[in-house]
């Protein structure tokens, strides 16, 4: 039902881990399944993403997802990294069952929300990102949980 790519990023996913002082840090929950996703970004003074970690607090497929989206905006300008999409990381990873689609959207959300807050942070604007719906901020999360 997985693909062997899916299962390898399952069982030994990348960047895993915080990233202190990020340039960006976006968290997003699905409603629906509860799941949580925290993305890190460390950005360069030229708009490179030089570093991004993950915690997924979530099904395998997130844990996959977050993992090959880390490898995919690492390198990227930041608007490189608009263009990965969650169908992007599906790609990169061989596809992903139906029912688990969904899941690849929290590794989208979760980039677009830490470059929201890069932006935000450093009085930019990023063409074609837009304000992330999904945000949890730290103290509704906590209280949630
Ligand atoms: Fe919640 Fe996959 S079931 S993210």
């Amino acid at each position: 039902m997985y693909s062997e790519k899916v299962m390898d990023h399952f069982s030994n996913p990348r960047n895993m881990g915080e990233i202190e002082n990020p340039s960006g840090v976006g968290t997003v929950g699905n409603a629906k399944c509860g799941d949580i996703m925290r993305m890190y970004l460390d950005i360069d003074e030229n708009h490179v993403i030089r570093d991004c970690k993950f915690k997924t607090f979530g099904c395998g497929a997130a844990v996959a997802t977050s993992s090959m989206a880390t490898e995919l905006v690492k390198g990227k300008t930041i608007e490189e990294a608009l263009l990965v999409t969650n169908k992007a990381v599906m790609e990169a990873l061989d596809g992903l069952p139906p029912v688990k689609v969904h899941c690849s959207l929290l590794a989208e959300e979760a980039i677009h929300a830490a470059l929201w807050d890069y932006a935000e942070k450093n009085g930019i604007r990023i063409e074609g990102l837009q304000k992330p719906k999904t945000d949890i901020h730290e103290g509704e999360e906590e209280e949630e949980y």
